[in-house]
């Protein structure tokens, strides 16, 4: 039988949106949660996670947990995850011989490496992935992890997964972190736990920082300051944690709503973290329309976000400092320069060539083929808008979810939409949105 193709056709809005939009559980913080769940022996030794993601890269999370030997439980809509990775040295429960999976996510990998660093298991475990995964940057939590004492080989090329880790004795470090990297801080501060003497952290520290949170959280000594972090081993205790709106995920609608004339998107729940909004400050650089409502501080920040439609918007700049708290929002923000009138200028963004694709050639190119007037020079993008977007291209995003995404809503506000040609893109948006497509034929109903 001859297989039929799949591609998908996003067809503009023709209409206003006005909506409400409930966006999925924040990713960072699911990863988290389920992580440092699994090392919580102290307290109850049970850690409650109320809607949490439920998407491909927090499924490579579970599961690998899961593979390791932590229970984990859905009850009436509550995960339950009992600690017991704490205890693998003391009880001598360990693997002996395990592979395990990350698939496409780049959190799963660094964040466990550092907690099975420290774990003191006496087997080994393989950590493989996707191809895209495995082009990706390990050196940047391998290093320190070794100086720490980890015992950590790669399987085929230096620097990239597939690798093997085994259970050592950690010492803590002081480190400087050479790049803004939520997961690489999170990793070392994972491995810092079960290490003796304390870890201290110095350098680009400022990015998203929900692990330093939950683990306060969890009765961790932590310290934080402008200029560092100061962890002493600890052990985690179990704990209750509200996964908020994903920030990330809302990021989209809330472009959406500025871009399609008279409408008005409302975003309830979503996680306001400072260090994971810096979109709106871009907003206010461009002249979006949007209000904050409802703040509330219970460990993370959440707050309702409301985002509405205004002509004629300013161009912008981006630059170094900008970029960690929004760092995944640069593909949307290219599609939101390319609505601007005249020249934006998006820098500072070396990091986007390590993500699950090269972001910035994969977003230019494809912006391009949408009649875009855009240039990727050195680590920035410059983009020249007009105010309108033509579409009517063929895609191919390489795979990589925020790509799709942010192309998917570049078609709906452009003047002819655009064709995804390729199943892995049109699947990737699984990796951290399973619902997206489904939420754009949702709005498309409403009136
Ligand atoms: C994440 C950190 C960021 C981000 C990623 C999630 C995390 O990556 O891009 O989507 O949960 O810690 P880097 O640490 O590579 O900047």
């Amino acid at each position: 039988m001859q297989k039929v193709k799949k591609i998908l056709c996003i067809q503009p809005f023709d209409k206003a949106v006005v909506a409400t939009v409930t966006v999925p559980g924040d990713k960072s913080i699911t990863h988290r949660a389920f992580l440092m769940g699994a090392m919580a022996c102290g307290g109850s030794g049970v850690t409650r996670v109320h809607t949490p993601l439920l998407s491909g890269d927090t499924m490579s999370t579970i599961v690998a947990l899961q593979q390791l030997g932590v229970q984990i439980k859905e009850q009436s809509g509550v995960w339950e995850v009992w600690g017991h990775l704490g205890l693998i040295g003391k009880s001598g429960l360990h693997p002996k011989e395990m592979t395990l999976n990350a698939n496409n996510s780049g959190t799963t990998t660094r964040l466990l490496l550092g907690v099975l660093a420290g774990a003191g298991m006496k087997g080994r475990v393989t950590i493989l992935g996707d191809a895209s995964l495995c082009k990706r940057p390990m050196a940047r939590i391998v290093e320190p992890l070794k100086i720490m004492g980890a015992e950590i080989v790669y399987c085929k090329q230096e620097g990239v997964l597939p690798l093997c880790i085994r259970g050592a004795t950690l010492q803590g470090i002081r480190y400087q972190l050479p790049q803004a990297s939520a997961q690489v801080k999170s990793g070392l501060l994972l491995a810092g736990l079960n290490a003796m003497g304390s870890t201290v952290l110095g350098g680009e520290i400022t990015s998203r920082n929900h692990t330093e949170i939950l683990m306060r959280q969890m009765g961790a000594d932590i310290a934080v300051s402008e200029e560092q972090i100061v962890l002493r081993p600890s052990v985690l205790c179990g704990t209750s944690v509200q996964v908020v709106g994903d920030v990330s995920s809302a990021a989209f609608w809330m472009v959406l709503a500025a871009l399609c004339p008279h409408s008005k998107i409302k975003l309830p729940g979503i996680c306001c973290n400072p260090t994971r909004t810096g979109i709106l400050s871009i907003f206010d650089r461009c002249g979006v329309q949007y209000g904050v409502k409802n703040l509330c501080t219970d460990a993370e920040t959440v707050g309702d976000i409301e985002v509405e439609y205004v002509q004629d918007l300013k161009p912008f700049c981006i630059s170094e400092q900008d970029v960690p708290s929004l760092i995944d929002e640069l593909p949307i923000l290219c599609v939101l320069a390319c609505f601007c009138k005249d020249t934006s200028c998006i820098g500072g963004i070396k990091e986007l060539l390590y993500k699950e694709s090269n972001r910035i050639t994969n977003i230019v190119n494809n912006l391009k083929q949408m009649g875009a007037n855009i240039v990727a020079q050195e680590e920035q993008i410059v983009v020249v808008g007009d105010g309108v977007l033509q579409g009517g291209a063929s895609l191919d995003c390489l795979g990589d979810h925020r790509i799709v995404m942010a192309l998917a809503i570049a078609a709906l506000a452009s003047k002819q939409g655009a064709v995804f040609e390729k199943e892995h893109d049109i699947q990737s948006v699984a990796i951290s949105y399973p619902n997206f497509f489904a939420e754009i034929e949702n709005l498309r109903k409403t009136k």
